[in-house]
């Protein structure tokens, strides 16, 4: 047996869809604007879903030799990521143990030992204080019994995960069903071609809720009906104990609901069928076997141009969006090649504030729809991008993410509005009541 139809075997047949999760039946959600607006609320959020969840914060590959560290900043905290002697990854609080100063206020790079830059305590990358200033004048030697605090920090997917909880679950039965699924693209594999933080004036939640449905892509997305069935009756939504959800889009499918039962074939179509070596005049009358088509022709090109992943993709991983929203800040979006990155972390102090970024994996520099999502700060060349920092309204960001932001900013003016108490929410925005529900298990210690 080769190792492709090993793995073809390992993974089951491809031609199925995914296994569907447990979808526990939800309640509609009491969504006020106080949650997204009060300190309170925002403080005891802060105590007990940020403390307690695993929190994807880094990149394996960004941590390439002994030493190369990562720094990433959520709410008031920041974490350092950093490569040991062993090649394991461990992560600490930026925080020097002397009088508490914040150690680094790099982003990243690489180094011996973390020197505190008040007095000059110097701490191994494992962590441990290896030179105090004046040791004998302490009723011990600090250095025989100081480390920097650590996390907890396991790797999946190529992504460094941490949790400030030293009694945390493993990630992987945090993440529960996801693992199978990303599993099979090899996503540690992919690069970053966009890469943008941006400062947002809404709560971090509005921006999570809004890729938690889909209902806002005719009014906010008009151009994507093009590529992809919008309708809900046909995209499928899971909901996992976990407290995570997914929802599955059918691409390559012009939208019926926006074009009726015989669509046409749109432009965008058109494109990918070409990227494929199909020629679209053979389908001009038959957009709905678009999807179909090119399945079976991606399995026989995709190899021939070493998408070796795609031997463990199923047929609907092909050419459907895979939209992952991770409890509490992450929501990823799975193409056969490339995955949408979108993170919402609260600002440090104000809980109508946050920071997003709006990054793009992929297996090589996007193209066709790919580039679609990705649209600004491109690199084309096959190197990872530049890493972009702005204030929302300062730089372009791309049509999608724009719309996304624009809209979500004008939510939080009318969150705080005494015109609005509570919203009222359609069956295919469960995965909001779902998400909220899970910070109200948080919040109230019944969970994790
Ligand atoms: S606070 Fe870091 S050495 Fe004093
Ligand atoms: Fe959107």
């Amino acid at each position: 047996m080769t190792a492709v139809e090993h793995s073809r075997e390992s993974k089951g047949d491809l031609s199925l869809p995914a296994p569907r999760w447990d979808n526990p039946s939800v309640e509609r959600h009491p969504l006020s604007g106080h949650r997204y607006t009060s300190r309170e609320f925002f403080n005891q959020e802060w105590n007990e879903v940020w403390g307690k969840a695993w929190l994807l914060l880094g990149r394996e590959t960004h941590l390439d030799v002994p030493g190369s560290y990562q720094v990433e900043n959520v709410g008031p905290e920041s974490i350092i990521m950093v490569r040991q002697t062993d090649d394991s990854i461990k992560a600490f609080y930026n925080v020097c143990q002397h009088r508490g100063t914040r150690l680094t206020f790099s982003r990243e790079g690489e180094t011996e030992n973390f020197t505190c830059p008040y007095h000059g305590w110097t701490y191994a990358t494992n962590g441990k204080l290896v030179d105090a200033q004046d040791p004998e004048d302490f009723p011990e030697n600090p250095c025989d019994h100081v480390t920097l605090t650590e996390l907890r920090c396991e790797v999946f997917a190529g992504f460094i995960w941490v949790n400030m909880d030293p009694n945390c679950k493993p990630l992987r039965d945090y993440l529960g069903p996801i693992c199978d699924d990303w599993e099979r693209y090899n996503p540690e594999q992919w690069k970053r071609f966009t890469a943008m933080t941006v400062n947002v004036p809404c709560n971090w939640k509005v921006l999570q809720d809004n890729f938690c449905e889909s209902y806002h892509l005719p009014a906010v997305h008009p151009q994507l009906r093009e590529n992809h069935e919008e309708s809900y009756l046909k995209s499928t939504f899971d909901i996992c104990l976990e407290g995570h959800s997914r929802m599955v889009m059918q691409g390559a499918t012009p939208s019926e609901t926006q074009y009726g039962p015989d669509p046409p074939l749109t432009n965008g179509l058109a494109e990918r069928l070409k990227v494929w070596d199909l020629d679209p005049e053979d389908f001009a009358d038959r957009a709905l076997e678009v999807r179909r088509e090119l399945q079976k022709q991606m399995r026989i090109v995709g190899a021939e141009r070493g998408h070796e992943h795609y031997v463990n993709l199923r047929d609907e991983q092909l050419t459907d969006a895979h939209m992952y929203n991770i409890f509490p800040n992450c929501s990823l979006t799975f193409g056969s090649d490339g995955l949408l990155f979108q993170r919402m972390t609260p600002h440090p102090t104000d809980p109508e504030q946050c920071v997003f970024d709006h990054w793009y994996y992929a297996f090589t520099p996007p193209t066709g729809a790919e580039l679609l999502r990705a649209q600004t700060n491109i690199r084309i060349d096959g190197e990872e991008t530049d890493h972009q920092f702005f204030d929302y309204g300062d730089q372009p960001m791309g049509i999608i993410p724009e719309q996304d932001v624009a809209i979500t900013i004008g939510q939080q003016l009318g969150l705080r509005s005494r015109g609005f108490t509570e919203a009222k929410a359609s069956g295919q925005e469960d995965r909001i009541s779902w998400f909220h529900q899970t910070i109200d298990e948080y919040v109230e210690g019944l969970r994790p």
